[in-house]
């Protein structure tokens, strides 16, 4: 082998891991483009969920109509048809024992996470506060965003008339109903 043999053979192979070199770095580069790409798309996604979720809650809090108006003129009797979709995880009547959630006995101006014997889930242990009229409403429109990590397993009563109706029935289920408001 002659030595300008020898030398083509080191050249090329020294081409060759140029050649690598270069093409690893192109692809970092591409790759740290992409990367940027998607990080600024995750960002950008964020933000409009950001913007979704406080338009949302706020629209949501504007879309939470107040039963108080409508408890005086609101049916007991169609109120304690709607309990029905309660009634397979809670009892209502004095002294009754709870089921997969708590009774209700009593339940308006209660305070909340209050019935003795029962697990309640970490969420609404530490949420605080009594059932009053409206809260109970608002929760029943949507529990699981009422109270974020609730373990209530129902997906809300989306009319107002119902909600009224049922928490009218609920406040007769007392030794003592609450007035109205
Ligand atoms: C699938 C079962 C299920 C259904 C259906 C259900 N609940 Fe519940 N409910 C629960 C569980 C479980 C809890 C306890 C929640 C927790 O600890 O986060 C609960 C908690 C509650 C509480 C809080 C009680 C307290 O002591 O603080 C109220 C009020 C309530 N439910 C009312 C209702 C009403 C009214 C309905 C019908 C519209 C209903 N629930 C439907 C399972 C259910």
């Amino acid at each position: 082998m002659s030595l300008l043999e020898v030398n083509k053979i080191l050249a090329s192979i020294i081409v060759a891991i140029l050649v690598v070199t270069i093409i690893s770095l192109l692809g970092d580069l591409i790759v740290n483009i992409n990367a940027d790409k998607s990080k600024e798309i995750a960002y950008k996604i964020e933000i409009e969920e950001n913007q979704s979720e406080s338009s949302g809650s706020s629209s949501q809090d504007i879309e939470i109509e107040p039963i108080s108006l409508l408890l005086s003129s609101a049916s007991l009797e169609k109120g304690q048809k709607i309990y029905k979709k309660c009634g397979t995880c809670h009892n209502y009547e004095k002294d009754s024992a709870n089921k997969v959630g708590p009774h209700l006995w009593d339940l308006i101006n209660r305070p909340k996470a209050n019935v003795e014997g029962f697990a309640y889930s970490k969420a609404l242990a530490e949420f605080g506060g009594v059932w009053s009229y409206e809260e109970l409403a608002g929760f029943l429109y949507k529990p699981k965003e009422y109270i974020e990590g609730t373990k209530m397993n129902f997906a809300g009563l989306k009319k107002v008339q119902d909600r009224a109706d049922l928490v009218l029935f609920l406040r007769e289920q007392s030794d003592n109903p609450v007035p109205l408001p």
